[in-house]
């Protein structure tokens, strides 16, 4: 309903609340003050719950309904139909102008949100010589959407990528292309799958041949504690590797401010966390001349192997520690697959032990397993495989529809950005925390809720605006928009930094996307029954001022969604 009104609004009631709430109940308030259309009045209507799962405001309800009435709202009252619940009816002529006027380029509340925060999204994670598999793609698909919607609130927000690279699978990679004589030329070329092949030879070797395994371990040993001689040629796999990576993200729309690997937490370069760890008494050495922390009776976790050589977890600990010294965060979240709950649970608990009084700024920010996404031809084991394949079955549909307006030629891009746009959507749209099916047709659908339809709505506003011969009137005149089907569709885009809100609050991207797809059935439905073209030029440019405010709302969500609004298809 414009962030203005919102605010407005929101400041009111907070002071009939007086002190009966906790300041972030305040907060809250703002995300649940609901807009809606009467339809039998056709009033603009925000309803207000006076309990939610944040506040219980029940005993300032009288306080509430005898609030004045003032340029926002006309009227406040009781629901009758549900009780714990406030109406306000909004000044319509103020409400229609503020959201047809409103350019939604951030979601500020000023004095009453808390902005500035310095958030640290670290995502999509891949490891070196191994597959980036479909938990990755979800990763890089939410963390990218996490760290936008962090940003659009004015938060101060680092994208990090933490690259697998350590570990003792990385001897087995190192030996395999030591075996396979591997080309520095070629590998510049092709490195993420040449490193797999060569971990997936030294593999296969080890399973007849026991001393590979010896001697990947041995490899991986004097890369831990420094003294492996090709330590530099390493450095330049990897360095061949993010490249490849930074291509393919592009293709996504992703974008990290920084690659930190594994491997600058090794044994070597911690000692002074172990120190530390050492005297608070933390690590005790187990029966296996492990150290490790105890973290009750039954739990014991290793932190140090008996070789000298760190873990995951150690690593995760240093990395922990090392961003904190550098940016002194007041969120962390890791955005990882559920399977790893675990992990993250003991890194918290452990940096707990250790007294760091951020520890419970971390959060592991999980989401569930994407079923049945591989390419036709098999199980697509690369990012680029996944998004390849994406891009065929697109192009397939785009040369089907008599409604392609693009060449399609090599040069035009909407085939890829499309494929994206299904492929994000369709994951987007799901409660994180849910495991789902992947299927081609159900994502690419142009009829059902996809991505797909999401850009076809975004094209069809972009052609009414070039072709309707109408042009934006100077100042909005809500006069002239009263039909019923306008108002929905004002109402609905009015709709929009509620989600936003919403969607923050939660990191539910789902709550965006499902409001973005009713957006576009609202336009859709506008773009039926209300002419532009041939109307009188006054209701032409105030209707033309409509669709133009839902478009610049949908471009605005799908960005935040991390897709590229298309203005042709
Ligand atoms: N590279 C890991 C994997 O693929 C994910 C890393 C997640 N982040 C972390 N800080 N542990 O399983």
């Amino acid at each position: 309903m414009s962030v203005k009104i919102r605010t407005e609004l929101c400041k009111r009631i907070k002071g009939s609340l007086g002190n009966t709430q906790p300041p972030e109940a305040v907060n809250a308030v703002l995300s649940y003050l609901d807009l809606r259309r009467d339809n039998s009045s056709g009033d603009f209507i925000v309803s207000l719950p006076l309990r939610t799962r944040e506040y219980d405001a029940r005993s300032s309800a009288d306080n509430i309904v005898s609030l004045k009435p003032d340029g926002v709202f006309t009227e406040v009252r009781p629901n009758e139909n549900r009780l714990d619940n406030v109406l306000f009816r909004l000044n319509r002529d103020r409400c229609v102008r503020e959201i047809l006027e409103n350019d939604p380029k951030t979601v500020t509340i000023p004095g009453i949100d808390d902005v500035g925060k310095k958030i640290i999204v670290e995502f999509s994670s891949p490891n070196i010589a191994k597959p980036f598999h479909v938990g990755h793609l979800r990763s890089t698909i939410i963390g990218n959407y996490v760290a936008n919607i962090n940003n659009f609130m004015r938060n101060d927000v680092r994208r990090i990528n933490y690259l697998g690279d350590w570990g003792t699978q990385f001897g087995f990679v190192q030996l395999g292309i030591n075996l396979l004589n591997v080309a520095d030329e070629k590998m510049k070329q092709e490195p993420i799958k040449l490193l797999y092949d060569a971990y997936v030879h030294a593999n296969k070797l080890a399973i007849t041949d026991p001393s590979i395994a010896e001697r990947a371990r041995e490899i991986f040993n004097d890369l831990e504690s420094g003294n492996a001689r090709d330590i530099g040629k390493w450095e330049t796999f990897r360095q061949f590797t993010v490249d490849e990576l930074t291509a393919t993200y592009q293709r996504l729309g992703v974008k990290f401010d920084e690659y930190n690997w594994e491997s600058t937490y090794n044994a070597k370069n911690i000692s002074q966390i172990i120190s530390l760890m050492e005297s608070q008494g933390l690590l005790i050495t187990d029966s296996e001349c492990r150290k490790v922390v105890s973290l009750h009776e039954k739990r014991q976790v290793p932190i140090i192997k008996s070789d000298g050589s760190t873990l995951y977890l150690t690593r995760d600990i240093a990395a922990a520690v090392d961003r904190f010294d550098r940016y002194k965060f007041d969120a962390m979240y890791y955005v990882v697959d559920t399977a790893q709950n675990e992990h993250f649970a003991t890194l918290i608990k452990i940096l707990e032990k250790m007294k760091f009084p951020w520890a419970d700024r971390l959060t592991h920010l999980k989401f569930g397993r994407i079923k049945g996404m591989s390419t036709r031809k098999g199980s697509a084991v690369f990012l680029k495989d996944i998004l390849d394949e994406t891009q065929a079955v697109m192009r397939e549909n785009q040369i089907q529809s008599p409604t392609t307006k693009v060449s399609l030629d090599s040069s035009d891009k909407s085939t890829d950005i499309l494929g994206i746009s299904a492929v994000i959507i369709n994951d987007l749209k799901q409660r994180r925390s849910k495991d789902y099916n992947f299927d081609w047709n159900t994502a690419l659908d142009i009829k059902g809720d996809t991505g797909v339809k999401m850009q076809y709505v975004h094209c069809r506003l972009k052609s009414l605006e070039e072709n309707s011969g109408a042009k934006l009137p100077t100042e909005c005149d809500p006069s002239l928009l009263r039909e019923q089907i306008v108002e929905e569709l004002i109402v609905q885009i009015g709709r929009f930094d509620q989600a936003v809100i919403k969607s923050h609050r939660e990191l539910e991207p789902c709550i965006l996307v499902n409001y973005l797809f009713g957006l576009s059935h609202a336009v859709n439905k506008g773009l039926k029954e209300i002419r532009v073209k041939g109307e009188p030029d006054d209701v032409a440019s105030q209707r033309l001022l409509v669709f133009y405010a839902a478009k610049r709302v949908l471009a605005q969500g799908m960005k935040l969604l991390g897709l590229q609004p298309l203005d042709k298809m």
